[in-house]
């Protein structure tokens, strides 16, 4: 036993002298309070839900967020208002100015951590959030999932990195928190994840820990970011320590949970792409399901389990996303559709058993998987619609009305299903219902896990002012070499070139892209890194490819350039001013969250901007949403009558959106030697452009 205790605290890289010393002693229980007292912090657990069995009954449980029992009502759950009406007419100090309690939250000092994958750490004073390190922007591995083996070093690292590099507000960062606060601590937590409070306090001293479920996490990130004072919110996804379907009520600054549902659409639409090989690379999946299917019949009777691959969690992380451009190449089959409408059905009820039918079709050629992708989407879609018109519905019989819907988790990251309740359930594109729906859906711009932190942060001290939150990252981890590594490379200022009108003309093939030596096509794709990383997984100009989309052939040049497969969209992002001649109507996406249709002489004019299916992805972009890509997209658009660039986000394929100037600091990684390999063949991108642009911000 000894040994093998040994081994166990060697691999968590525990301090465990206390427990060695009882396992010398010989004394079982002895060891065993060593292990309670150094492995569990009691301020944590007494909080979190333990599966607590005496004498075989198993006893209740109390789960909770912000230290309280969890209620209907989750925000400010630990912060009831207090008045000030109580205060003497006259102190005996004489008068002046009292502070209540609350008032003091201006200046308290927050850190939060999401510890699953997309873990991230977010700092705060008061309910201003001062930045987010997603880390696997930091280690380069995409939806960071810290490992076993170096969970304490990475997330020391992790909370060094914002010791060091936060951008606060006020030019100055915190060093110590008043209170610590990790998300999504479930019932079965692993011994090392009880230990990070511990781990990050070798960094920061933090007075108290809490910790926040995960849906009331997400729910309250979004709503509190929303535009709206009142919104319906659905928080659906793959996990969470408090479900994957929940609904809320945002009322000012109330948030209520109404409806929790044993619904998990993020593992059903996963694991259907999870047998894709053009979405997996890997083909071994769909022959094991292919030599399974003679033994069954066309319902419901293959379990996923006799035919699974168990893909490695970050790497089914990326197929919901690949699943949704993939989806677009055909539309749906009347056949496979019929079938994946019972699938969701059933798996609604926790059946989560594949249609024999469907894998039948997927068996049979790419052309059937195509089909299958279509329909997977096509009935999320209509799954989730109705299920959004009952609650909005059941509000309104309970004279409940509602600004505004809001969608969160990873499943709001499915663009097409968003823009179906844009069209159907709100005013946005029919304002003759003004009256009676709801004005707009909102998804803020980390609907995903990398999102949970500012929830938790928000669940203490709700923002009473809107934050935008999409520019919220990390400058370049190496800025300080920024000056040298320019210089060496030559770059010039872009301002000496004449700023945002020399790059439009680049973009648009001008002459000044003619007569430049780098010029071996009609247009250039140029890199754009300026300021503070985005936060959340889409690239907004910040860390972006950008080309202008005159032909298919740009969009086919943009995913070969990334390694990424020919039937990936490339997202546009478009300025306000010309959204209604693209879509017809002003459809704002601030985050790339909708996917309306493109008019089709627009898709006749420029055939780069819209994906199979007609829709394009976009980035809406106005002055007060980043002014310089704003005025880019402008300078662009007086030059080929089209104010749109097509953007990808600036990483390689299975690399997280890229924040160093060299990448020599990853250099112990698999990934170095590509991303250099990749930016030397831009030519002119990093190092020339990037370079220009940083220095000039
Ligand atoms: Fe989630």
């Amino acid at each position: 036993m000894g040994s093998f205790a040994i081994a166990f605290f060697h691999r968590a890289e525990l301090d465990c002298q206390w427990a060695f010393g009882a396992l010398a002693s010989g004394s079982l229980a002895a060891c065993f309070w060593a292990i309670c007292i150094h492995f569990w912090d009691f301020k944590i657990t007494a909080r979190i839900a333990l599966p607590l069995h005496l004498w075989g009954q198993k006893l209740p449980v109390v789960r909770s967020s912000n230290g309280t029992v969890m209620s209907a009502k989750v925000s400010r759950a630990g912060r009831p208002w207090r008045s000030t009406k109580n205060l003497p007419q006259r102190p005996k100090e004489g008068y002046g100015m009292q502070w209540p309690e609350e008032l003091a939250g201006d200046v308290h000092r927050t850190i939060a951590i999401h510890k699953g994958h997309d873990a991230h750490i977010a700092i705060a004073i008061g309910s201003r959030i001062q930045c987010v390190l997603e880390l696997e922007r930091f280690f380069g591995r995409r939806y960071f999932f810290p490992k076993v083996d170096h969970f304490s070093r990475d997330w020391q690292l992790a909370a060094e990195l914002v010791r060091d590099h936060c951008d606060c507000e006020s030019g100055s960062c915190p060093r110590e928190f008043d209170t610590g606060l990790v998300v999504d601590f479930g019932t079965y937590e692993s011994i090392q994840a009880t230990q990070l409070p511990k781990v990050i306090e070798r960094v920061f001293p933090v007075k108290e820990w809490r910790n926040v479920n995960h849906h009331e996490s997400h729910a309250l990130m979004a709503y509190y970011s929303s535009p709206f004072r009142s919104s319906l919110i659905l928080s659906f996804d793959g996990g969470g320590n408090d479900g994957t379907w929940n609904v809320f009520v945002g009322q000012g600054l109330d948030v209520y949970r109404i409806s929790r549902e044993q619904i998990n659409l993020g593992k059903a639409y996963t694991r259907v792409a999870s047998f894709m090989p053009a979405l997996t690379g890997f083909d071994l999946s769909l022959q094991k399901l292919c030599s399974a299917l003679p033994l069954h019949s066309p319902g419901f009777n293959l379990t996923w389990d006799e035919a699974m691959i168990n893909w490695p969690l970050t790497k089914l992380e990326g197929f919901a996303g690949k699943m949704m451009g993939y989806s677009g190449i055909k539309a749906p089959s009347p056949e496979a559709s019929e079938w994946m409408r019972q699938f969701y059905q059933r798996a609604a009820d926790g059946d989560h058993r594949l249609p024999g039918a469907v894998l039948n079709m997927m068996c049979k050629s790419e052309e059937g998987r195509q089909l299958v992708a279509a329909s997977t989407q096509d009935e999320f879609s209509k799954f989730v619609q109705p299920k959004v018109a009952n609650y909005l519905l059941q509000l309104k019989l309970k004279s409940i009305n509602v600004e505004g819907i809001v969608l969160v988790g990873g499943c709001a990251l499915n663009v097409v299903t968003n823009q179906v309740i844009r069209e159907t359930l709100t005013s946005f594109t029919s304002p003759m219902d003004g009256g009676s729906r709801p004005r707009d859906v909102y998804v803020p711009p980390a609907p995903n896990d990398s999102g949970l932190a500012v929830g938790a942060i928000w669940s203490l001290f709700p923002p009473t002012v809107r934050q935008p939150l999409q520019y919220l990252g990390f400058r370049l981890f190496d800025e300080e070499i920024l000056p040298e590594e320019a210089q060496k490379r030559g770059a010039q200022r872009l301002s000496d070139l004449g700023g945002v009108e020399y790059l439009a003309e680049l973009f648009a093939g001008g002459p000044a892209w003619q007569k430049h030596p780098a010029a071996k096509t009609p247009k250039p794709i140029i890199a754009v890194v300026r300021g503070r990383q985005e936060f959340g997984p889409r690239a907004l100009g910040h860390r972006s490819l950008l080309a202008f989309p005159d032909s298919e052939d740009m969009r086919d040049r943009m995913n070969r350039i990334k390694f990424r497969q020919w039937w990936r969209p490339a997202a546009p992002m478009i300025a306000d001013e010309a959204l209604e001649y693209v879509f017809g109507h002003k459809f704002g996406s601030t985050y790339m969250e909708f996917a309306p249709v493109v008019r089709d002489e627009v898709r006749q004019l420029f055939p780069g901007l819209s994906h199979f299916d007609g829709t394009a992805r976009h980035q809406s972009v106005g002055r007060e949403d980043e002014p310089w890509v704003h005025a880019l997209l402008l300078a662009v658009g007086k030059r080929t009558g089209l104010a749109a660039l097509i953007n990808t986000s600036f990483n390689s394929r299975g690399k997280p959106i890229t924040n160093t100037v060299t990448w020599h600091r990853l250099s112990d990684r698999p990934s170095t030697a590509w991303l250099v390999m990749f930016c030397s063949s831009l030519i002119m991108v990093v190092l020339f452009f990037c370079f220009v642009f940083l220095r000039e911000n």
